[in-house]
């Protein structure tokens, strides 16, 4: 089968598509035929080198954490799911991998009929971690929102799985994606300068909680939410520790976590059946900012690298999907 894969630490243009061993489902997975796949930012800079002295890799390194397609493997202990569902969900920390034709999921969730591939392939990374970040603020209804970086692949999802806590959200942007955030239930302001300003004008009253999908301004986060314990950031920003900000990560074991400086935080999976509900509601949606073949995946790394997609960069299996 093919996969994406890179074997050594350097630009976009390292990533390619590696014809290997098929893998199967071992105990409680599944393993499907894949439609479509995520790109994870977090590997673009595991790739660049930019981490390596905090998360070495072993290579060659197969990209990819979520994923959507058919069932085609159900693995010993596996039940309610059925060769021929159609189903998206996430790998395992430590197996990676869902940019590839079979793909091993360690949870997972029926796909909404709302959905098309593309959507489903990019949504498990982003829900998970959304609900894992929301459920640590504890964000529920009648809460003020902040969401710094509302407009990329994690953002797009916190804003609606926020706002279907009934939450009223704030969301940064740069200004050409305000409709596009007023559209998925935010209140638009953009980042950097007079920040804080800006925020206090739209929530007079105070701001709950913030969940920074950015980095980079971590000491205004912490004056809007009046708490840092009312902070938690996704980005392995140097501030955090300092200003006593979490930094919340699934990591795959105790090791990675310790180096990020911050322990793993447990994988919130809960969050996928949420969303199959809401998006069966119409109530989610999964923005696609771009879809390339996967033989296209150094291109979508490049893309990624940008940092102004508008919502998940995906790869199809197929060029039709
Ligand atoms: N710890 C975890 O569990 C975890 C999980 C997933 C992702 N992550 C990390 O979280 C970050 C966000 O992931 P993602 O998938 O949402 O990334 P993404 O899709 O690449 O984010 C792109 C968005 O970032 C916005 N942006 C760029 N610079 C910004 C700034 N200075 N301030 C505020 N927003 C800015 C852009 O908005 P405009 O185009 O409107 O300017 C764009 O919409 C990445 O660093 C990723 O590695 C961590």
């Amino acid at each position: 089968m093919r996969t994406v894969q890179f074997t050594e630490y350097g630009p976009a243009s390292v990533v390619h598509v590696a014809e290997v061993e098929e893998p199967h489902a071992g105990p409680n997975e599944i393993r499907v035929a894949a439609r479509a796949s995520g790109i994870s930012p977090g590997e673009t800079a595991l790739r660049a080198g930019r981490l390596r002295d905090m998360v070495p890799l072993a290579f060659p390194y197969r990209t990819g954490f979520d994923a959507a397609g058919v069932v085609d493997e159900v693995g010993e202990g596996v039940t309610g799911v059925n060769v021929g569902d159609e189903v998206f969900g996430m790998t395992s920390m430590t197996r990676r991998g869902a940019n590839a034709d079979f793909v091993i999921l360690s949870a997972w969730a029926p796909k909404p009929a709302a959905w098309t591939w593309q959507e489903a392939g990019g949504a498990a990374g982003g829900v998970e971690t959304a609900t894992r970040v929301l459920d640590r603020l504890a964000v529920g209804t009648g809460h003020t929102v902040l969401v710094q970086g509302a407009a990329g692949g994690v953002g797009t999802l916190a804003v609606q799985l926020a706002a279907a806590r009934g939450a009223t959200v704030i969301g940064t942007a740069s200004e050409h994606n305000h409709d596009f955030l007023r559209s998925l239930g935010a209140e638009p302001t953009t980042y950097g300068t007079g920040l804080v300003e800006r925020v206090r004008a739209l929530a007079p009253d105070g701001v709950d909680a913030v969940f920074d999908c950015a980095g980079g301004a971590l000491p205004d986060l912490v004056a809007i939410a009046g708490d840092p314990a009312r902070v938690v950031t996704i980005v392995p920003d140097p501030a955090a520790a300092a200003l006593g900000v979490h930094l919340s990560h699934s990591a795959p074991d105790d090791k990675t976590g310790e180096a990020v400086g911050a322990p793993a935080d447990p994988m919130a999976v809960h969050g996928l059946a949420v969303a199959v509900a809401l998006a069966d509601e119409g109530r989610l949606r999964v923005p696609v900012a771009a879809a390339f073949p996967l033989t296209e995946a150094a291109a979508a790394h490049e893309l990624s690298e940008s940092r102004h997609a508008r919502g998940k960069i995906v790869l199809v299996n197929q060029d039709s999907i």
